[in-house]
């Protein structure tokens, strides 16, 4: 069985009620059962969401002397504007994959700067909930 760190940042809270048209209907909780039914038998997965940079820092970090398998991070906003996640994510021995619900470089040029994927070794964009999952199945084996 593997285990997975899943770090989500800021207004993945409000998923379901936020932009409905770009981030879909369901919430950060729907998304999480969902992916947990998926990888049922075969992954446990570890959810973790915050608002705030310096927490997400924090669990980066305490993820270093924890035993996960992976790491998959939605940095929310935080993906274009972190120096201080990329830093932390460099630390991490194990895989990390950034994942993104909407497909970010069809949307604002702002999004088109992925700081904290320049310490990933994967980034998916674009898939809805299945972001997460590919992610997931890919370090499956
Ligand atoms: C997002 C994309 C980011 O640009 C945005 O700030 C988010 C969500 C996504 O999952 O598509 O909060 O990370």
């Amino acid at each position: 069985m593997k285990n997975f760190l899943i770090i989500n940042g800021p207004n993945l809270n409000m998923l379901g009620k936020r932009e409905p048209e770009v981030y879909g209907t369901e919430s950060l909780d729907d998304i999480a059962k969902w992916t947990e039914e998926k990888v049922k038998g075969k992954a446990t997965l570890q959810w973790f969401q915050s608002n705030i940079e310096g927490e997400i820092v924090s669990r980066i970090q305490q993820a270093h002397s924890e035993k996960y398998d992976a790491l998959i991070i939605n940095p929310g906003g935080f993906a274009h504007t972190s120096v201080a996640i990329h830093d932390a994510l460099k630390i991490l021995k194990i895989p990390v994959i950034e994942v993104h619900l909407s497909q970010v470089y069809r949307r604002e040029e702002f999004r088109h700067t992925l700081l904290t994927a320049k310490a990933c070794s994967a980034i998916m964009s674009g898939l809805g909930k299945q972001s997460y999952y590919v992610a997931i199945h890919s370090q499956l084996h």
